[in-house]
């Protein structure tokens, strides 16, 4: 009941950990939550007066004013776990290692070492809950670890309870959910009211549905595998409008004015990339495969392909226009490295596979991006040192673009819509080429100024 949750702790200090902790803490000011986790170095930051380990707009002044009230960050899992009514599960779940049949299994790991932990040091009654996106059957999974390894008599309870934040809006996602999936066995009822109680502090009651345990892991995987369907169909799309001459964002808005359709989520891109999408839809189709159903799990590999060669058309594209000046070593200045705006995150970004097909066709590349550090841009590039040696990693985007032949926009910062593309200009070696990978850039008004603008889904 409302009443009974006094303490939550949160076992993974991620993306997902972190946040949700913080807006829980700021909506729920009686309940105590603690975010642990085995990375010392991560849980140090979340306490430090300087940078968070994670950037997400707004995070920092809720975790300001929670912690050390109602929000803690500690390396001491035991501890945090023994006093618990509920544990959040947000740790890792890659991909696992590759079968030969299409998609993959995900690497439980860590999700089974949390389990053990519960099972380890829990004495009384406690709700655990999956947040991390895991396979169809974990739940039952968990559950078969705390009955085998935990103390006799103390009950427990396992539910479902996915995240759908997106990075970069995690905090206003979190405060505004669309909905709050709580999924459980029979006879966990009290657990998903429990649960709810927490949620009920700040989202509105219909908000929160309740259902079984596989309907809301499946609907993790498929919401996630829907979002990047569109994705892809719209890209797909944007192939043919660069074959016929039709512009992508004409052809987009007028199908988002469906309403059956709607316009979100149908900008045509370089490709989509991030943590999730694609282990997802791996996750998807490998149990789709050890489900038998090779038609179903063929299908959403599709998703993954259309996705993958959007990225190489794109790079393409760049080599047809610049030419045999790649190989020479031209210098092309990318602007952007995040696998979107909002975030410092590099995980599955399109740029990596972008940069690398650049550096493999001669090009020296100059990178900007304004929120990933430079570090983790050369750890997402090949490890050949050659390729190191034609990289420069920059601090501004005029610092980049100078001498390059090319620009290249692979993440959609609003700081680069509003560039002095006349400075710009005249700072780059001539003709001056722009491949914008996400219509971000008004390429009209880039012509006029004398560049050769090249956009997803427009013909040249
Ligand atoms: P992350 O890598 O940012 O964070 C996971 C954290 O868990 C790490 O800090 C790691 O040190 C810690 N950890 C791993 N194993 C541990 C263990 N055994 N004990 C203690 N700590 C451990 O990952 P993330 O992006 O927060 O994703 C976590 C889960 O949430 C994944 O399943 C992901 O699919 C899902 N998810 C992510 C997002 C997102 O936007 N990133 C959104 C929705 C769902
Ligand atoms: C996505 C989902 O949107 C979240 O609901 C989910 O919780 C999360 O995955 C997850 O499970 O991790 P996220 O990856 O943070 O969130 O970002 P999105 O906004 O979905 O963008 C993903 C990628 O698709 C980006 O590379 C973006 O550039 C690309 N994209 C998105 C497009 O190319 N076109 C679009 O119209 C939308």
């Amino acid at each position: 009941t409302a009443a009974s949750v006094r303490r939550v702790c949160c076992i993974g200090a991620g993306y997902v950990g972190g946040p949700t902790s913080a807006v829980m803490a700021l909506k729920c000011p009686g309940i105590q939550f603690t975010v642990v986790d085995s990375d010392a170095g991560r849980i140090a930051a979340w306490n430090s007066a300087a940078a968070l380990p994670i950037y997400e707009p707004g995070l920092d002044e809720v975790v300001r004013s929670q912690r050390g009230r109602n929000l803690w960050f500690s390396t001491d899992i035991d501890a945090a776990v023994a006093a618990a009514d509920i544990v959040l599960l947000a740790v890792n779940t890659p991909l696992g290692p590759r079968g030969a049949g299409l998609g993959g299994a995900t690497d439980l790991s860590a999700i089974e070492q949390c389990a053990r932990t519960v099972a380890r040091v829990a004495r009384r009654p406690t709700i655990v809950v999956e947040k991390s996106t895991v396979p169809c059957g974990t739940g039952e999974l968990i559950a078969g670890i705390l009955r085998r390894d935990g103390r006799p008599g103390v009950g427990f309870s396992v539910l479902s309870n996915p995240e759908f934040l997106s990075e970069g809006t995690a905090v206003r996602d979190l405060l505004r959910p669309d909905r709050v999936i709580i999924g459980g066995l029979d006879g966990s009822e009290d657990a998903q009211r429990a649960l709810a109680s927490v949620y009920a502090h700040w989202v509105p009651q219909e908000r929160i549905v309740t259902m079984g345990l596989w309907s809301a892991e499946l609907a993790k995987l498929a919401a996630n595998a829907l979002l990047a369907q569109r994705v892809s169909s719209i890209n797909s799309i944007s192939a043919v409008c660069e074959a016929v001459g039709a512009d992508i964002a004409d052809v987009s808005r007028a199908c988002g004015m469906d309403s059956r359709i709607g316009g979100r989520f149908l900008h045509a891109s370089v490709g989509f990339g991030g943590s999730c999408f694609h282990k997802d839809i791996m996750g998807l189709v490998w149990l789709a495969e050890s489900l038998g159903l090779h038609d179903v799990a063929e299908y959403w590999d599709q998703v993954l392909q259309m996705n993958s060669s959007q990225t190489a058309r794109f790079v393409a594209r760049i080599a047809r226009a610049v030419g045999c000046d790649l190989d020479a070593g031209a210098e092309v200045a990318v602007l952007g490295f995040a696998y979107k705006a909002g975030t410092g995150d590099t995980r599955n970004t399109p740029a990596a596979p972008v940069c690398e097909r650049l550096l493999a066709q001669g090009a020296r590349l100059a990178i900007y991006d304004p929120k990933v550090p430079a570090r983790q841009i050369r750890d997402a590039l090949p490890a050949e040192s050659h390729y190191h040696h034609r990289v420069r990693i920059c601090s501004d985007a005029y610092e980049a673009v100078a001498g390059a032949r090319a620009v290249v926009l692979l993440t959609p910062w609003p700081e680069f819509a509003t560039l002095d593309w006349a400075r710009v200009h005249g700072l780059m070696a001539q003709p001056a080429y722009v491949f914008d990978g996400h219509r971000a850039l008004d390429a009209p008004a880039l012509d006029r100024l004398g560049f050769r603008a090249v956009s997803v889904g427009v013909r040249t």
